[in-house]
């Protein structure tokens, strides 16, 4: 038994929380488990709900600014996970990794312009890119051995055309697969050799199971320094996405600039007082608690693995390398996706996220959030196991 109590139950209902509260809007029906948006079910460190209480008790709440000491939390933070250098002035804030794809975009292409994913992957790469009337290039993962793999014949010949910006998942959302060195090298190398910026999306990176270590794109050379920015954030390593906290840490000056002058253009710089405190104290006194939650819900994973291994073998779960989100392979079902949805939602009663959600190759499965009690997971289990009985 350890120092945080996962297993306590809270009810999240009336608390306008996208997961517990928008179960009519999402699936039709409210007596869903839902299993899908990624947070997660737990209470944070301790000692961040008692930092936003000392701030909240103190009563002002004015105009603030970010003071030094979250930079230098994100910096020992970032050494200590990730081996990562970093330097204070290379940080820049962003109320959410979203919202800096966004100005990455702005930023650093013109409408019409070519901006290359990886799919199946998390929905806002598309819409980002569309809605700002970008071009997405895809070049699609595939899958070897039930594991995801990069066809880099197909990712440079898809540079080859003349792609401006390429956004990288790293860990891979929806399948938690990390991407190595050696492949990290080559997408940094041939992003480089056609001139194509990397954007970095590491909002899951905090959370790999042992002895998988997240490694940073950037941090492989020095000259990758010029052609790669990163996002991070607390928000999914922490449980503090309705704070809207994140991180832009961008090395080169001028592109760190561009970045810069777009969000002083849309006017979004600041963030909440809330946000900045919770971020500071979860970066320097987190790690105990992180610890413990990443074991948590690898048991968690463990024990969907096998239940699904058991109960419903024609489902094939791939395993994650780290995150709380496990991509499961529904397609022996014979199912259309309509079919899956239908048999998740009303036979069930379970609200997992759709795959084709993550565009193309998420045809036939599903993405199931398992940041949860495991009182929460055994009943969700179940459902599942009703589903496709
Ligand atoms: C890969 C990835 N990027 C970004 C986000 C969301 O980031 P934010 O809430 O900071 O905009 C998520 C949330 O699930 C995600 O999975």
């Amino acid at each position: 038994m350890g120092n945080y109590d996962f297993d306590k139950r809270i009810d999240r209902q009336n608390t306008a929380s996208v997961k517990w509260g928008l179960n009519n809007v999402i699936f039709g029906t409210d007596d869903v488990l839902p299993m899908w948006v990624a947070d997660m079910d737990f209470e944070p460190p301790h000692e961040v709900s008692e930092a936003l209480r000392e701030r909240l008790e103190h009563g002002i709440f004015g105009y603030t600014y970010i003071p030094e000491a979250a930079a230098d939390a994100i910096q020992s933070w970032v050494k200590k996970r990730h081996d990562w250098d970093i330097q204070a002035s290379w940080i820049l804030y962003s109320p959410g990794v979203v919202p800096s794809i966004g100005v990455a975009i702005h930023a650093f292409t013109q409408p019409g312009d070519k901006v290359l994913i990886q799919s199946p992957v998390y929905t806002p790469f598309f819409n980002t890119i569309e809605q700002n009337d970008r071009v997405v290039v895809n070049s699609p993962l595939i899958l070897k051995e039930n594991r995801y793999e990069i066809d880099f014949a197909d990712f440079e010949e898809k540079l080859k055309e003349d792609v401006k910006l390429f956004i990288l998942c790293n860990p891979h959302n929806p399948s938690g697969r990390s991407w190595n060195e050696g492949e990290l090298r080559k997408i940094a190398d041939l992003c480089m050799q056609y001139n194509c910026l990397v954007v970095s999306d590491e909002i899951h990176s905090d959370l790999m199971f042992k002895p998988n270590r997240h490694v940073p794109i950037v941090s492989l050379d020095e000259k990758y320094q010029n052609h790669i920015i990163t996002f991070v954030a607390p928000s999914k390593t922490f449980n503090l996405a309705g704070l809207q906290a994140s991180a832009a840490i961008i090395p080169n000056a001028e592109l760190r600039k561009a970045f810069k002058t777009t969000q002083g253009k849309l006017g979004f710089f600041h963030l909440n007082i809330f946000g900045v405190t919770a971020m500071e104290a979860a970066y320097r006194h987190g790690e105990a608690w992180l610890e413990e939650l990443i074991a948590y819900v690898k048991e968690n994973i463990d024990i969907t693995t096998d239940f699904i291994k058991q109960e419903l073998p024609e489902l094939t779960v791939m395993e994650p390398d780290g995150t709380y989100l496990l991509w499961i392979d529904c397609r022996k079902l014979g199912l259309s996706d309509e079919e899956l949805k239908e048999k998740l939602i009303k036979k069930g009663k379970i609200g997992l996220e759709p795959g084709p959600k993550y565009g193309p190759g998420g045809e036939g499965f599903v993405r199931m959030n398992l940041a949860c009690t495991r009182e929460t997971l055994m009943d969700g289990l179940e459902r599942l196991k009703r589903a496709f009985s």
